[in-house]
């Protein structure tokens, strides 16, 4: 269920942890946010430390409006103004020339600086009555699952986060599409709910990856978004056969599918997420994260589609299935249908 709005109290208690350089977790549209005062250089290291997060890998500021955005760029181009037009509030975070006063800790030291405007309803009330920006990764520990759900951030932190605001699920579940717009170039650095075809229709030309001239690539550490639980992709015509095949080895099996199963077995625990994109990717890190807590020797996940609709959920499981296993996670890789 999704729940939209916090009380006064909620938000004053939010809003002062956030002053007195304490975090605070709050929901978004795509995925819970671990928040911390973005013009506080010491609040926005506590969220490094609490998630385990190294310092070359920047956050995005939140902000509630663009007439903001002059306190953290310095120039928006044309292709960033339009996209900010077209996605703002929504799940669109921008990479874009960073201003004088941002600090550094922010921007990991680079020249440029993330900014997102959200659409949740308590996410816009918390940024509304802060005033200032959120600096704000997703409310995980590095390299994790991304948190979904209030009781998903206190799973991971525990009583660490001062405040966490609980808006029930969030509507999307996966993370925000990344855009740079930097040297006259639209670049598409992490597929998410506004598709390619989207950004094309509104700016013509998009990149796809980040511009390897530039040192560092967001979000794209080969290996995230990872269960505990090895996590390999299986081609849905192998899938049953090898859950069969493994768990008669005696060992629990998890199975992330897109279908039923063509027969039942009591050691193989399936999860039909169907066949609508949107409904697989809302659900995707709340299912793994129950399948990573099955006690299960391995999860397999159905490949997904190929079409757009799939691509930021595709990304996400190939980073999983690197995060989680050994090998590439492809087990047809591997031939003998016996997984390592
Ligand atoms: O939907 C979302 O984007 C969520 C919600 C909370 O807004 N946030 C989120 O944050 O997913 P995080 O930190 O998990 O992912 C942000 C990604 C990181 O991979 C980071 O490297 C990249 O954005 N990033 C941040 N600042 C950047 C910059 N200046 N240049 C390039 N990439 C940047
Ligand atoms: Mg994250």
């Amino acid at each position: 269920m999704v729940k939209v709005r916090a009380t006064q109290d909620e938000i004053e208690a939010a809003v002062d942890a956030l002053r007195d350089g304490e975090l605070v977790a709050f929901p978004t549209e795509t995925v819970y946010g671990l928040g911390a005062n973005a013009s506080n250089p010491a609040a926005v290291r506590k969220v490094f430390e609490l998630k385990d997060r190294p310092a070359s890998h920047p956050v995005i500021v939140h902000i509630d409006q663009a007439k903001y955005l002059k306190r953290w760029v310095r120039e928006l181009s044309p292709d960033a103004e339009k996209l900010a037009a077209a996605f703002w509030p929504g799940p669109l975070t921008l990479v874009l020339p960073r201003a004088e006063a941002v600090h550094d800790v922010v921007t990991g030291g680079q020249d440029t600086v993330a900014i997102r405007i959200p659409s949740h309803p308590m996410a816009r009330q918390l940024l509304d009555a802060f005033g200032g920006g959120i600096a704000a990764p997703s409310a995980n520990r590095y390299g994790r699952l991304s948190a979904t759900r209030a009781e998903h951030v206190q799973d991971e932190f525990g009583d660490a986060v001062k405040v966490i605001l609980d808006g029930g699920e969030c509507q999307l579940g996966l993370e925000s599409t990344i855009v740079s717009c930097l040297d006259g170039e639209v670049r598409l650095l992490r597929p998410g709910a506004i598709k390619l075809s989207q950004l094309r229709a509104v700016v013509g030309e998009v990149q796809i990856g980040a511009n390897n001239a530039v040192p560092r690539v967001p979000g794209s550490a080969a290996a995230h978004y990872s269960p505990a639980t090895p996590l390999s992709i299986v081609p849905g015509g192998e899938l049953d056969a090898l859950a069969k095949s493994l768990s008669e080895g005696g060992q629990r099996i998890a199975v992330l599918a897109q279908r039923l199963p063509l027969k039942t077995y009591e050691t193989v625990t399936w999860v039909n997420a169907g066949k609508r994109a949107e409904a697989f990717g809302h659900d995707l890190y709340a299912n793994l994260r129950t399948l990573d807590k099955a006690g299960c020797a391995r999860i397999l996940v159905q490949e997904v589609p190929g079409d757009e609709r799939w691509d930021a959920i595709r990304d996400r499981l190939a980073r999983a299935a690197v995060g989680a296993a050994a090998d590439s996670g492809r087990y047809s890789s591997l031939g003998t249908g016996v997984l390592p």
